[in-house]
């Protein structure tokens, strides 16, 4: 029986989110219905809102989720009911070229449920990268569910649905931080933080942390960063090049998304270093450097998506150093919120006064 459900929605473009009942269908083959825990608010949400991503309003918002699967479709093998799992946005096909070719992390054609979930009147809705979380329960592919240790809280472990994992695996996976690497991470926000975390895991001798925000550079330290600088009153490039011996870092980490810290981040690596973007641009933005230091510095300019995570890989293990001591998501969580409480944090996470508010269901 399809069951209706509270769950927040953005109605039309720049409208306040609301609170409302949604219809979620039975799973089919291969969908998994999950009770959901626990949500983060994430930057994304907003874009959506904002329609900032695409017209498909309504949309079903929430992504960054952990919750317990309900129910399963026929042929569902991966996942059964009462598995704790965190919600994933790059459940891979297998089949498409590049995962042939052995590279799943950049699959062509993720999986996301068939059926869709409605309003009480039939208005199919858009969920928010196909998962739509900001709802008691949610229909998603079972490829989506990826299994962890249930010692773990929902409200950390559903964080590395998105932002978290985007940063550590821009660090780990993407710039391919190693023992004894320079790092320095432009822009120190749930993305940024996660990068400096990420940066420390790997074995960085050096984390540079750069933001024009002090309370972020603060977060930054307790994450693992040994410096700080910020580029409101002091010149980054010059900085982290002072901090590394003249040179530059290995990799630096841009987790803003604009051409002026792009350029930032590009000129403060070391020659042949890694610049790794993470922030996401808008549109309308373009970026102009001398062809010549492009070819001149040599190194990599890489850009990172969902920190070219593969989920079934990563999320357990990330669960696990957790759940040892050797990696602080807790710090990510800076307040718990009720469902009818997201409009406000969007308004907190724009003025920056939070890492993640995360609704409690
Ligand atoms: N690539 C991906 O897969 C992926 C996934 C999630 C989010 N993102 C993107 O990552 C970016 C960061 O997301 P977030 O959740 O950390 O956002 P956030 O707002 O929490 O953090 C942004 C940080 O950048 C700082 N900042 C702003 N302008 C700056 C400047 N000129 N110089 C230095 N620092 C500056 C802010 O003070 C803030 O601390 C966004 O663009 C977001 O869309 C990318
Ligand atoms: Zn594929
Ligand atoms: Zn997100």
């Amino acid at each position: 029986m399809p069951q209706q459900v509270k769950a927040v929605i953005a109605r039309a473009k720049g409208a306040p989110v609301e609170v409302t009942t949604i219809v979620v269908p039975d799973p089919g083959p291969g969908e998994a219905v999950v009770r959901i825990q626990a949500c983060g608010v994430c930057h994304t949400d907003l874009h959506y809102r904002e329609g900032g991503i695409n017209d498909e309003f309504p949309f079903l918002l929430g992504h960054e989720a952990a919750g317990i699967v309900e129910s399963v479709g026929e042929g569902v093998t991966e996942v059964e009911p009462g598995d704790f799992v965190v919600l994933n946005w790059r459940a891979v096909c297998g089949q498409c070229r590049s995962c042939r070719r052995g590279r799943p992390q950049y699959c062509f054609d993720t999986h996301n449920a068939k059926q869709k979930m409605t309003l009480l009147d039939g208005t199919e809705l858009s969920p928010a990268l196909g998962i739509g979380a900001f709802a008691e329960k949610t229909l998603v592919a079972a490829g989506q569910c990826t299994k962890v240790d249930p010692a773990a809280e929902p409200a950390v472990a559903g964080l590395l649905g998105c932002g978290v994992m985007a940063g550590l695996g821009a660090a780990i996976n993407t710039g391919n931080v190693g023992r004894g690497d320079s790092v320095a991470v432009i822009g120190c926000g749930g993305v940024g933080g996660a990068a400096v975390l990420g940066s420390r895991l790997a074995g960085a001798a050096k984390i540079i942390a750069v933001d024009i925000d002090d309370r972020k550079l603060e977060t930054a330290r307790r994450l693992g960063a040994t410096h700080t600088v910020n580029s409101r009153t002091t010149d980054p490039v010059e900085a982290i090049r002072e901090l590394t011996g003249g040179n530059g870092a290995d990799v630096v980490v841009e987790a803003v998304g604009r051409p002026e810290t792009y350029k930032q981040a590009f000129y403060a690596r070391d020659l042949a270093g890694t610049v790794v973007l993470v922030g996401v641009p808008t549109p309308e933005m373009t970026l102009e450097l001398p062809l010549l230091d492009v070819f001149g510095r040599g190194g990599a300019l890489k850009s990172s998506w969902y920190g070219d995570c593969l989920p079934s890989r990563d999320f357990p293990m990330l669960i696990d150093l957790y759940l040892q001591g050797r990696l602080d998501l807790r710090a990510f969580v800076t307040e718990t919120i009720d469902l009818d409480a997201v409009e406000q944090a969007f308004e907190r996470m724009h003025h920056g006064d939070v890492l993640r508010s995360v609704v409690i269901l």
